[in-house]
């Protein structure tokens, strides 16, 4: 699918891992994406400090301002992201936390698209509707379908090449971006 303008998307990784199934996906996500579309990924969530207040009444931390900035000057956020303990990961809440307070929050009206990745059968599920609970408040526009839900990872994700070695996999997740850019080209 070609877009009538190009656009741009920015990926947010849910996970500090070096060796993460979730960042094998983020750092494909450029390769899978439809023509016209570039996707570049975020700076890590790690770099966020602990959400508190009193920090935010001194000023935003300069890592949150600057993803905040490049969130709001893209016309799609995806987040690839594990699940912990049956929801999001707290460094990548924490993160959104952050997003949240920032005046002119930058996910309001944002297409947002869901992956997840796990080892377990159900490939993050329940952390994806954590996700979208959450962004409710965050006001982001996500998309309902496709989902990607990356189950059995091990045997679909590479850590040590990098790659998606799956066909079906690459396929589902090309065929999100694709639906990504048609929902973020109309909303124009
Ligand atoms: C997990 N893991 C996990 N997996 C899952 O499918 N459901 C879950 O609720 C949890 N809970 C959980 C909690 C904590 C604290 C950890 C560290 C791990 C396993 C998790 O999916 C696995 O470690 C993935 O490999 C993490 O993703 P990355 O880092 O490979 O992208």
């Amino acid at each position: 699918m070609s877009q009538t303008r190009p656009l741009k998307f920015v990926s947010l990784l849910g996970s500090l891992r070096a060796e993460s199934f979730n960042a094998v996906v983020a750092r494909n996500l450029s390769l899978l994406a439809p023509a016209g579309v570039d996707v570049s990924a975020l700076s890590s969530v790690g770099e966020i400090p602990h959400y508190d207040a009193d920090l935010q009444a001194q000023g935003f931390p300069e890592s949150v301002v600057e993803m905040g900035q490049a969130i709001a000057a893209a016309d799609g956020l995806i987040i690839v992201t594990p699940e912990y303990n049956y929801s999001v990961p707290g460094a990548l809440k924490n993160a959104l936390d952050w997003l949240s307070r920032l005046p002119d929050t930058p996910v309001a009206g944002k297409p947002v698209a869901i992956i997840t990745a796990s080892p377990g059968a159900i490939g993050g599920a329940r952390a994806q509707y954590h996700l979208r609970q959450i962004l409710v408040f965050l006001d982001g526009r996500v998309l309902n379908k496709p989902e990607v839900m990356i189950g059995q990872a091990s045997s679909r994700l590479d850590p040590k090449s990098g790659r998606i070695t799956d066909a079906d996999t690459r396929d589902h997740i090309s065929a999100q971006l694709s639906a990504l850019a048609t929902m973020a080209a109309r909303q124009g």
